[in-house]
């Protein structure tokens, strides 16, 4: 079975996952944008992340490799902004041909809950799996079990 985990991250706690994934064998794929998407101050890149994943924005990426045809199983990691999945993730699904895939999101937060964008999976993909993390840089042992496939 050959997996590939796909994810963005903007403070590392998405590279901690790919960390402990790359250990089961799956390709590692990290995705970014074209331009910057949070400013630096905490204040305004909670107003602004929060205002654009509550709209649902999908900002550009950069390249990446978007095949997944040799994959049996997809993993795709986001942070969560303000209850949703971060906005490079939007894109990412626009841009990922899921079909006829098993697929797992993995999704790390503050508070280890995902509200809308466990929502807006359920809906898009019925069959996908959900594992919810808190902080996995912070809570590193619960990530590992949580993630102990
Ligand atoms: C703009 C923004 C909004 C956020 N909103 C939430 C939220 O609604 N709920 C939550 O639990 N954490 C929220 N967080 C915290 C992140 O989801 C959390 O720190 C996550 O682990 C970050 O992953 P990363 O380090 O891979 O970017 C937010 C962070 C940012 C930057």
């Amino acid at each position: 079975m050959k997996k590939v985990f796909i994810y963005y991250s903007h403070t590392g706690n998405g590279d901690f996952v790919a960390d402990i994934l790359k250990e089961k064998e799956f390709e590692i794929r990290k995705i970014d944008t074209e331009k910057k998407v949070l400013p630096n101050p905490f204040f305004f890149k909670m107003i602004v992340g929060g205002f654009k994943a509550t709209i649902g924005s999908a900002p550009k990426l950069s390249e990446f490799a978007s095949n997944i045809e040799d994959f049996d199983e997809v993993y795709i990691g986001s942070p969560i902004w303000n209850a949703r999945l971060a906005t490079p993730t939007n894109t990412l699904l626009k841009e990922l041909k899921l079909e006829g895939k098993k697929v797992t999101f993995v999704l790390y937060s503050g508070s280890g809950t995902s509200k809308g964008a466990t929502k807006k999976i359920s809906k898009l993909y019925p069959e996908a799996r959900i594992i919810n993390l808190k902080e996995p840089l912070k809570y590193k042992e619960e990530a590992a079990n949580k993630l102990s496939f």
